[in-house]
């Protein structure tokens, strides 16, 4: 079935916001100015928050002491691993309740960096729930928060959403709040070279995610294409030396550039069904968001990717796959071709079998995903339950159809 979306990203919204980190501070080495970013907010008591993981890794103990060279008050909270829950959340939110805490650091991937800036946004408030089932939106925040990422990545340092798993539902939850967007992100890309080879591969797919998905999405506009598009055009230039050559610096330093651009317009102009239907398997079978987002892009762009020749030619031509202006569907071919070969180059699972996901499962998860109206909604094709099925279905096999 083809359709056809006419508009474009210059007429489609009426009216858009956009916003992103108050200050975003990129460069080698710029980790090591946390000191002087936390005199300028005044810090006087901090609490780090990071994951077991990046405590392994020391960047927990460097924070703390680049924190302990001022005289301030330190501590941390690290007593965590994988993807972060609600009830993790709330953990978080009850450690540090009433400990005067006046700035929260978070360092790490997504998950510490969702966990840094919700729990930032929640310590000035009592009676949590309402927030957390999403009746009441947080709207302001008290506390000082500064992100610094290790993955490039989720572009958690610049998105004003943050996700948590439902462990009761099965599903992941995302909260949405402007008081999640820090007073500065530190981007330095040397502390991503110590980012594990799978999650590198995994969240530099996610990046490029980001950048396709709000390239093409209905709330796109100019000003966010103009992101997406510069993301796109270096991603090609260095994942794979990320990947199979961690210590690249000028490589790691690109990725850092595509996480954080690909993450601003995400953040203004949404995503779509690739992350609509990543949701179930995160949710179910915690396979981690960076890994099933770059599993099912092929699948997913195999159908979606009809309605959006125009897009996919500009796409084509950002990877550098060649010009297809007169043929806007071989453009469409090539763009998946591409995805699903990099799977391969990047040691990337390309079937969910290979992840454990049961074949019964399927026709559930596809129901699920029908309920996300936000991201389905967002996205350039309208999939029907028995279309979504089909995706998991060839991703279950890893056949592209
Ligand atoms: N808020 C947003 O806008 C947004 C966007 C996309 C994804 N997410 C969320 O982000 C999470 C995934 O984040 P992620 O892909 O960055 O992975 P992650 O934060 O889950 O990290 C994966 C693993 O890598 C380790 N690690 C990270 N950086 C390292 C480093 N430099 N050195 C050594 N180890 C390192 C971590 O300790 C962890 O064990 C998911 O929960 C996802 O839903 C949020």
């Amino acid at each position: 079935m083809i359709q056809t979306f006419n508009s474009t990203a210059e007429n489609r919204v009426c009216s858009s916001d956009f916003k992103t980190a108050n200050n975003l501070r990129f460069g080698i080495g710029t980790f090591n100015e946390l000191p002087r970013a936390l005199k300028e907010l005044d810090a006087k008591k901090v609490v780090i928050i990071s994951d077991k993981g990046l405590e392994k890794a020391g960047l927990v103990n460097k924070t703390i002491e680049l924190c302990r060279s001022l005289p301030i008050k330190v501590s941390s909270f690290t007593n965590f691993v994988g993807e972060p829950t609600f009830e993790l959340l709330e953990e978080v939110y009850s450690t540090l309740k009433n400990q005067a805490y006046d700035t929260v650091v978070g360092i790490g991937g997504g998950s510490a960096l969702d966990l840094a800036k919700t729990a930032a946004a929640l310590l000035d408030k009592d009676r949590i729930h309402h927030y957390l089932n999403g009746e009441q939106t947080i709207q302001s925040r008290t506390t000082s928060l500064i992100l610094i990422p290790t993955t490039s990545g989720t572009g958690s340092e610049v998105t004003f959403n943050a996700i948590f798993g439902d462990e009761e539902q099965g599903v992941k939850r995302g909260l949405i709040s402007s008081a999640f967007l820090p007073d500065l992100a530190i981007i330095d890309p040397s502390l991503t070279i110590s980012c594990p080879k799978r999650v590198t591969a995994a969240s530099g797919v996610d990046a490029f995610t980001h950048a396709i998905e709000s390239y093409i999405a209905l709330r796109a506009t100019p000003l966010t294409q103009m992101y997406a598009e510069k993301a796109m055009k270096i991603f090609p230039l260095s994942i794979k030396r990320a990947v199979h050559c961690g210590s690249d610096i000028e490589a790691r330093s690109n990725m850092s550039w595509v996480s954080v651009l690909a993450g601003i317009s995400l953040a203004n102009a949404g995503v779509g069904a690739v992350h609509a239907l990543a949701y179930p398997l995160g949710g179910r079978y915690h396979i981690e968001h960076g890994v099933a987002n770059a599993l099912l892009m092929p699948y997913v762009f195999a159908i979606t990717g009809r309605s959006c020749t125009k897009e996919l030619v500009e796409v084509a031509s950002f990877l550098k796959l060649g010009d297809y202006t007169n043929n806007p569907h071989k453009a469409h071919t090539e763009v998946v071709n591409y995805l699903y070969n990099l799977l391969k180059e990047l040691n990337l699972p390309t079937s969910l079998k290979e992840l454990g996901v049961e074949e019964t499962a399927l026709p559930e998860m596809a129901k699920q995903v029908m309920a996300i109206d936000r991201l389905l909604s967002n996205t350039p094709y309208t999939l029907q339950e028995q279309e979504v099925l089909e995706i998991y279905q060839n991703a279950y096999n890893g056949v592209l159809k």
